[in-house]
C-alpha cells in the first residue's frame, strides 16, 4: 500500500494506526484517521519532523559518492528542521510568500493562463488532442514562484527535471543504478543553488542577511523549487482530471451557484498531490491505543485522513462546501504547516475559473499516470480532446 496509497479502494477498511513493513523491510506505522493525523503533526515533543525529508529506499555508497563529489548537503532547514533555527528562517520564507505579495501575482498569472486556454482551445476545435499537464499545469508554479522568490537563472525544464528527481530519489522504491543516475541529476542542480545561494539577491539575500549559513540558504531554495512548484504542478493536472469527470460541478461553475474557492479546496480534499507525509516519535508512547517506540517511523496518510467519514459528510464524492470539505490536511498542521497554502490556492483558483468551460467539453485520451513514491503523485501527463 506504502508506494501507490491513492490506489486503495475508498471502502478498504483500515486500523487507525496500521504497521506497514516496506520494501526494504523496515516498519512503520501507518496513521489513518483525521484526529490523529492531526494530533501527530500538532505535537512536536511528541513526533519529531526530523525524518521528512529521508530517503526511503536507503542511499547506497556508490550514489552517496556521486552526492559527495557535488558537495551534497541537505542540513535541517525547514520541513525536516525541528530545532531552534526553524522559526526564523520560516518567517523569511513566509514573508516572501505573504498573502498581499501572492495577491498581487493573480492579475499576470489570470491573464497568462487566459492566453493559454486560448491557445489550448483553438487547438481543441481544430480537433487536435491536448495535454494539459504539459501545456498548462506544468510550468506555472515555477514561473509564478519565480516572480515571488528570486531563483536561479536555469531554463524551465532543468528545474523540473531537478525537482522531479529529487522526489525520486527521496520517496521513490529505486534500484541502485536508478539512484546514481538520480544522485548525479539531483547534486548538478545542487552546485548551482550553492552558487546562487552565495550571491543571489531576493530570500538567498535575506537569509544571508539573518546570518543564516550557505548551507541553510541552500537547503532552503533545495526545499522551495521542489515544494514550492512540483507540488501544485501536481495539484492542478489531478484537478483538472478529476473535475473532467465531475459535469455537475463545471455546470455549477458555469452558472456561478459554486464558488471556485469551494471547488480547490474539495480538490485538496480529495486529490492531494502529496499523499503521506512522515514524523518520527521522540519518545516512547502510544498513539490511537498503539504502543509507539521512539524512533519509530510514523507515515501520516493525509489523503485518507481527507476522508476520513467522522469530518466529512461525504467522504468519496466531490461536493463543493460540504461539511468538513476545508478540514482537509493537505497542508498538514502545526508548526510545519505549508507556508505556501495561499500561493497554492490562488493558482489553483485561477486555472479553476479559466479552465472550466474548457473542461465541459472534452473526452480523456490519456489519464495521468503516476509512479510509484510514498508522497508525491507526480502525474505524467493528462491528454484530452472535444467530444
Ligand atoms: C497544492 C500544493 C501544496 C501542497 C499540497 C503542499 C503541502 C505541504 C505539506 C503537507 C507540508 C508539510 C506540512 C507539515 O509538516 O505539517 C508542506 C510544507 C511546506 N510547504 Fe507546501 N504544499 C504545496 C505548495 C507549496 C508552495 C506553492 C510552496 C511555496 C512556494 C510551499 C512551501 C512549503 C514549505 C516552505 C514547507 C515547509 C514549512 C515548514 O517546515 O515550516 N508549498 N507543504
Amino acid at each position: 500500500m506504502l508506494f501507490r496509497s491513492w490506489a486503495q479502494t475508498a471502502d478498504a477498511h483500515w486500523p487507525d494506526v496500521a504497521r506497514v513493513s516496506d520494501h526494504v523491510g523496515v516498519a512503520h506505522l501507518v496513521v489513518t484517521r483525521h484526529a490523529l493525523v492531526r494530533q501527530v503533526l500538532t505535537d512536536p515533543a511528541t513526533y519529531r519532523p526530523d525524518n521528512a525529508l529521508d530517503a526511503v529506499t536507503p542511499v547506497p555508497v556508490a550514489a552517496l559518492r556521486v552526492l559527495a563529489g557535488h558537495r551534497f548537503r541537505l542540513p535541517p532547514t525547514l520541513a525536516n528542521n525541528g530545532g531552534v533555527s526553524h522559526p526564523a528562517i520560516r518567517a523569511i520564507v513566509a514573508d516572501a510568500l505573504h498573502p498581499t505579495r501572492v495577491a498581487a501575482q493573480r492579475p499576470w498569472l489570470t491573464g497568462l493562463v487566459r492566453e493559454r486556454v486560448g491557445g489550448i482551445a483553438a487547438a481543441l476545435d481544430a480537433g487536435g488532442a491536448v495535454d494539459l499537464y504539459a501545456e498548462l499545469a506544468a510550468d506555472l508554479p515555477l514561473l509564478v514562484l519565480a516572480r515571488l522568490v528570486e531563483l536561479p537563472d536555469a531554463p524551465v525544464g532543468a528545474v523540473k527535471e531537478f525537482a522531479r528527481a529529487a522526489l525520486e530519489l527521496f520517496w521513490a522504491p529505486l534500484d541502485a543504478e536508478r539512484q546514481q543516475a538520480l544522485a548525479a541529476e539531483v547534486g548538478r542542480f545542487h552546485r548551482v543553488l550553492r552558487e546562487f545561494a552565495a550571491t543571489g539577491g531576493g530570500l538567498a539575500g535575506s537569509l544571508r542577511a539573518a546570518g543564516h549559513p550557505p548551507d541553510v540558504v541552500v537547503g532552503a531554495l533545495f526545499f522551495l523549487l521542489v515544494a514550492g512548484q512540483e507540488t501544485t504542478s501536481q495539484f492542478l493536472t489531478l484537478l483538472l482530471h478529476r473535475l473532467a469527470g465531475e459535469p455537475a460541478v463545471l455546470a455549477a461553475l458555469r452558472d456561478g451557484t459554486v464558488a471556485v474557492g469551494d471547488v480547490v479546496e474539495e480538490g485538496l480534499r480529495l486529490e492531494p498531490p502529496i499523499v503521506t507525509w512522515r514524523r518520527v516519535a521522540a519518545v516512547d508512547t502510544t498513539l490511537g491505543g498503539t504502543a509507539v517506540p521512539a524512533g519509530t517511523s510514523i507515515v501520516l496518510w493525509l489523503a485518507r485522513a481527507g476522508r476520513d467519514p467522522a469530518t466529512v459528510d461525504a467522504p468519496d464524492e466531490f461536493r463543493p462546501g460540504q461539511r468538513g470539505s476545508r478540514r482537509h490536511l493537505a497542508f498538514g498542521a502545526g508548526a510545519h504547516r505549508c507556508v505556501g497554502d495561499q500561493l497554492a490556492r490562488m493558482e489553483a483558483a485561477v486555472v479553476v475559473a479559466e479552465t472550466a468551460a474548457l473542461l465541459d467539453g472534452v473526452t480523456v485520451l490519456r489519464e495521468p499516470w503516476c509512479p510509484d513514491n510514498l508522497t508525491f503523485r507526480m502525474p505524467d501527463a493528462f491528454v484530452v480532446r472535444r467530444r
